[in-house]
């Protein structure tokens, strides 16, 4: 198959809605990452947005809607989950809610939880598309599974040209990290995945401080797996004077000498925008057995989503000896 480029124009959109209600894959940019997007009613639709990513079928996909509206038909919103949606939707927010009654939406979205992950994202691009579809979008990040997360639309056909039927280009995503992933299943809200959305921000909202769900604990770990977002070359984190050899990705002034820099003026917004894209670039530029040295990264703000990427994107690979 050839993957199509369409354009986020009138022609663009309703071509997308066409392959969308065939069961076909269209990739489409939000403001997080681009999604590869398929029917989350259709189950074959689904199950190509698996085989296309490599993806294991035990972990399940977010539902994108237009929508709180569109949301509440696939989930069911407690007093709680509704002050958030209306405090950060449309937004970099995803959250999970217990499964409703007679949800529109393959049993392959949700890998049989009885819990959804929705999300009603900014993006106008995603926002048209969603209109014009009228439906939930399964749509998880549009890059082969473990490996770094697509802010443009060619890192999605670097990654997979001829797997998908098309994508839309509309330029680099601004957030440029996941959204936040926050669990509204149980008791206490509980963090799953921190993001685009800073957690402090919901934290302000909520007036208490988010438990962060122990690994072992997570639902099948989704996404979660230790080594995720990988580039090909080794990564070494924390880094204030990298080895002579590494490819320095520096953060801040302290880091003029660096190769790439993901913000010299050490704004963490700055530098989630620009992480996937460097990690990828300084993968292109060095050799597959060298490292690349990143310098810290405050802990705080975007940089919790930016330091949980760039600690999967060091940890262990599996087979990789
Ligand atoms: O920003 C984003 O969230 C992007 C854009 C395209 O919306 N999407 C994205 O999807 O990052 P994905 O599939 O790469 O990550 C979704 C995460 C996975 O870690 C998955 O395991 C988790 O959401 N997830 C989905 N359903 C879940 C559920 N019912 N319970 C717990 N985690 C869930
Ligand atoms: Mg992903």
């Amino acid at each position: 198959m050839t993957t199509e480029i369409l354009q986020p124009d009138d022609a663009g959109l309703s071509r997308a809605r066409e392959i969308l209600r065939d069961g076909g894959l269209v990739a489409f940019p939000t403001e997080t990452v681009y999604g590869l997007g398929g029917d989350a009613a259709n189950d074959h639709a689904v199950a190509r947005i698996f085989d296309a990513k490599g993806r294991p079928r035990f972990n399940p996909l977010i539902a994108h809607v237009a929508s709180l509206d569109a949301a509440r038909k696939l989930a069911r919103f407690d007093h709680r989950a509704e002050r958030i949606a209306n405090a950060f939707w449309p937004g970099p927010l995803t959250l999970v809610l217990p499964l409703a009654e007679g949800a529109r939406l393959s049993p392959l979205v949700t890998a049989g939880l009885d819990t959804v992950a929705i999300r009603v994202p900014a993006h106008p691009v995603a926002r048209a598309l969603l209109t014009e579809f009228g439906a939930a979008l399964a749509a998880p990040s549009a890059n082969p599974s473990g490996r770094v997360s697509p802010t443009r639309a060619e890192h999605v056909l670097s990654g997979l040209s001829g797997r998908i039927a098309a994508v839309i280009d509309g330029g680099p995503c601004k957030v440029g990290v996941e959204s936040t992933i926050l669990g509204l299943y149980g008791p206490r809200p509980v963090l799953l995945r921190p993001g685009g959305l800073p957690v402090e921000a919901i934290e302000d909202l909520l007036g208490t401080r988010l438990d962060n769900m122990a690994a072992a604990e997570r639902p099948n770990a989704p996404g979660q797996l230790s080594s995720h977002y990988a580039p090909r070359a080794r990564v070494r984190l924390n880094v204030r004077s990298p080895e002579p050899g590494e490819f320095w990705l520096g953060f801040g002034p302290e880091a003029a000498g660096a190769e790439l820099n993901l913000s010299p003026a050490a704004d963490l917004v700055e530098a989630a925008a620009n992480l996937f894209h460097y990690l990828r670039e300084a993968d292109a530029r060095i050799s597959p057995d060298a490292t690349i040295a990143v310098s810290p990264i405050p802990d705080q703000g975007l940089g919790r989503a930016i330091n949980d990427r760039l600690r999967r994107a060091a940890a262990p690979r599996p087979g990789a000896g």
